[in-house]
């Protein structure tokens, strides 16, 4: 079932982020999430499988479509059939600021698991801290940020000035970036994407050593689907700073609003299933490439049951079935 349903999942992200690839550049970030969305969901509709987003595009009173609640896939049209039950958390555009601009890491991106797998987590801030496999364990939300980095450093058997730390540029972070300095790592501060950086961080060989800072918790739960596949960690504490968002929390169910969430808290899922496409060029992924004859397309497809990381380069040649397919 997996393995199908990936497969799926991969044209779903593969049309998204063509259809906002085309926007590329033109400085309007409202449009590339629009036609995001507008793929996605008609892609999904076609999936056989009984879905409800659990993370999207907002509630439903303020989102058209991919709204919190929303049922999607097969199981719409086609009632006699069973279909498996399905939970989605999505971002049809990661970084709508990055893809209207042309800058690097816009990612199109869908997490699926089993009912319960990921957090229904409130669209708010979330204060986090990512690392790949070789750093697990090593560090804490809490710890001062010279002994988070002390720790990874060891692990990853170098110097602290050899790190790359990626941060939000934000001015929040202030004290972090100045922090992160005095103990002499280097940062890369990115102007929006922490859910790329944080794929990123868990890669070895993308120089990405770790991501700190708030960001979006839809984020934050979508970056923990992506880690269980890659053995990552993160660890997040929702930020609560008004009425308002305790009441969401108590609504999606959340108790403790000072939780420190690791990882497996994030996303829970057995059957975790991972998928993402490179809009613009980025650390991991191509962007989509626009050619005569077709489109290509870079993707990266998780399944945390078969434990399968699959990088997949697709060439469409939907619209020129006599087109020539040339290498790499
Ligand atoms: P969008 O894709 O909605 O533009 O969000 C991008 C992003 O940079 C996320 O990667 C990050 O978690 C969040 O926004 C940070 O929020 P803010 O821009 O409010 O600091």
């Amino acid at each position: 079932m997996e393995i199908q349903l990936s497969l799926e999942f991969l044209r779903v992200v593969e049309q998204a982020a063509i259809a906002a690839a085309r926007t590329m550049g033109q400085g309007d970030r409202h449009k590339a999430d629009d036609v995001a969305v507008e793929a996605m969901r008609k892609v999904m509709d076609s999936v056989p499988m009984d879905g409800t987003i659990v993370i999207g595009e907002g509630e439903r009173d303020e989102a058209p479509m991919l709204y919190i609640g929303e049922k999607v896939g097969a199981a719409l049209h086609n009632k006699s059939h069973h279909y498996p039950s399905v939970d989605i958390a999505v971002d049809p555009l990661e970084g709508t600021n990055l893809c209207a601009t042309g800058a690097p890491n816009a990612i199109a991106v869908l997490a699926a698991s089993e009912k319960g797998g990921l957090l229904h987590a409130p669209d708010i801030y979330m204060e986090k801290i990512v690392v790949g496999p070789s750093s697990k364990g090593a560090v804490e939300l809490d710890a001062p940020v010279d002994d988070n980095l002390k720790a990874i450093a060891k692990r990853l058997d170098r110097d602290i000035e050899d790190l790359v730390v990626i941060v939000l540029d934000r001015p929040r972070h202030e004290k972090l970036i100045n922090d992160i300095r005095a103990a002499g790592a280097r940062i890369r501060l990115i102007g929006d994407g922490d859910l790329s950086a944080g794929i990123s961080a868990a890669v070895v060989g993308t120089g990405v050593h770790a991501v700190m800072g708030t960001g979006g918790a839809p984020e934050g739960v979508l970056t923990a689907a992506a880690l269980r596949c890659l053995n990552g960690q993160i660890l997040a504490r929702l930020v609560v700073t008004k009425p308002e968002h305790q009441e969401r929390l108590a609504k999606m169910g959340i108790q403790d609003p000072k939780r420190v969430y690791d990882t497996e808290d994030l996303a829970p899922g057995k059957k975790i299933i991972f998928a993402c496409t490179g809009v613009t060029d980025g650390n991991l992924l191509h962007g989509v490439r626009f050619f005569g004859q077709g489109v290509r397309t870079h993707s990266l497809i998780m399944t945390l049951d078969q434990r399968q990381v699959r990088f997949v380069d697709t060439v469409h040649l939907e619209k020129r079935p006599d087109a020539k397919v040339r290498f790499a």
